[in-house]
């Protein structure tokens, strides 16, 4: 019995059958008697080393499905994004700078990626449309300003009217919403449902709205179920009713304007709920950090913490992703973030602590926005520190904490942010002017050797 199971899966894979001929190659058959197993023994098999070709007449190029590449035949390497594609070092010393450009968003199905890696032999600084900074924003002091009132707009896309589209804000508040609070009909806010905010003391901080969908975990596909944020981390608080008879301020955001309206009671006066549209907290230490053991870069895909996925597989409407303390211990590598552009909006904010790509100007409390396909990465002083120091394994973003909003819309300025603040940066370009070119065409690895 066993035999005849045998023989029927063999001549499944009979190179005369349709799917097995691909496999062949057109003057190599592989006979009916290699592949046939009729022996009572065939559960006990062993084979010695199978012969390797004495000389092989074929030649390979790189590159799975369509990716190609072309180089200048002057430069070392030929083609240009041979083995990895951020170097530091003698890897990095005849091509300066690694320019990627990502046409589809990272978490895109592979057989639909449209990436592009380039490596610029001259140090290039771009114009500052689409780069945008804003220095700290200014905390309330003349007068009480709570959470509703000291919430502003950096920009956006979309309209809630017709459920597609994010928000950024900011807050800076120095008072307890009392007797208050909000609810949103336009749709998610990242921080809750219908809320007041009471706080200790100034207090600022970063919002972001989606207006259709929901946040969720990102797929982990191979990572597997045990990186990134874990389920059981999300914290969700127990029923807790007030019983109060006062006047109460309701705030709804609907279709992007407040509205209030007063009522006689506390709304916060649930005794019990179930289901599972409810508000929850997480503690951004908690996340387990995924990143490259051996060299070069992952794609910051890997820090997402949160994802408002669109109908797109792969497409998010909005990924809230953060850069944690973690270690950092890729070789021959320029370690920091790389230079890119993303067909992806990137809202960028630090909570506390220094930036590692930008020390000087991309301040806590501020933000920076980099629009879609606009070029950016480190600073100057960044880079050239990154390319010329000895790599050994360390910790970064110690004591810091950096986020990005990321979202495949493209995101209108508000005149506030714009003017009104008064904390855009006009001189942000000038942070990349440093950047000097390392290209030596005729440079050979012996060069070195012999100084
Ligand atoms: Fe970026």
């Amino acid at each position: 019995m066993k035999e005849a199971e045998l023989r029927v899966l063999d001549r499944s894979s009979h190179p005369k059958t349709r799917d097995a001929r691909i496999l062949c190659h057109r003057d190599k058959t592989i006979h009916n008697d290699v592949l046939t197993v009729s022996t009572l023994n065939s559960f006990q098999l062993r084979w010695a080393p199978f012969d390797l070709p004495v000389s092989s007449a074929v030649d390979f190029v790189d590159g799975l499905n369509t990716i190609c590449g072309a180089g200048d035949p002057r430069t070392r390497n030929g083609v240009c994004v041979i083995g990895f594609h951020v170097p530091q070092g003698d890897e990095q010393k005849d091509l300066v700078l690694s320019d990627p450009a990502f046409g589809s968003p990272f978490t895109i199905p592979e057989t639909a990626t449209k990436k592009h890696h380039s490596r610029l032999g001259l140090a290039r600084c771009h114009s500052e449309s689409g780069r945008l900074r804003w220095a700290p924003f200014d905390l309330p002091v003349s007068s009480a300003v709570d959470f509703v009132d000291g919430l502003n707009t950096i920009c956006g896309a979309g309209d809630p009217r017709t459920r597609n589209g994010v928000c950024v804000y900011v807050y800076c508040c120095n008072a307890s919403m009392i007797n208050r609070c909000m609810y949103n009909s336009d749709g998610d806010f990242l921080i809750g449902m219908k809320f007041s905010v009471s706080i200790e003391e100034p207090s600022r901080g970063y919002v972001l709205e989606i207006f259709d969908g929901h946040f969720q975990l990102p797929n982990l596909g191979p990572i597997g179920s045990n990186g990134l944020a874990q389920p059981r981390d999300f914290l969700t608080p127990m029923a807790k009713f007030e019983d109060i008879e006062a006047d109460f301020a309701v705030v709804s955001k609907f279709q992007g304007q407040l509205f209030q309206a007063t009522q006689g009671h506390s709304p916060f006066d649930a005794v019990a709920w179930h289901g599972n549209y409810v508000p929850y907290k997480y503690d951004l230490a908690k996340f387990v950090v995924i990143n490259s053991v051996s060299f070069d870069h992952c794609d910051p895909s890997i820090f997402t913490v949160l994802t408002c996925p669109s109908t797109k597989p792969g497409v998010a409407i909005a990924d809230f992703v953060i850069f944690p303390p973690r270690w950092s211990v890729q070789q021959h590598t320029f370690r920091p973030p790389y230079y890119h552009r993303n067909c992806m909006s990137e809202f960028m904010g630090l909570i506390y602590g220094n930036y590692e790509a930008k020390e000087e100007g991309f301040l806590p409390g501020g933000a920076s926005l980099h629009s879609m396909m606009t070029p950016h990465g480190p600073d100057a002083a960044c880079f050239e520190g990154a390319s010329n120091c000895f790599l050994r394994p360390e910790r970064i973003a110690d004591g810091t904490q950096a986020f990005m909003f990321e979202t495949s819309l493209s995101l209108a300025v508000t005149t506030w942010a714009l003017h009104g603040s008064g904390k855009l940066d006009d001189d942000y370009y000038s942070c990349w002017q440093g950047i000097r070119s390392h290209f030596r065409e005729s440079w050979r690895p012996e060069d070195d050797e012999m100084r």
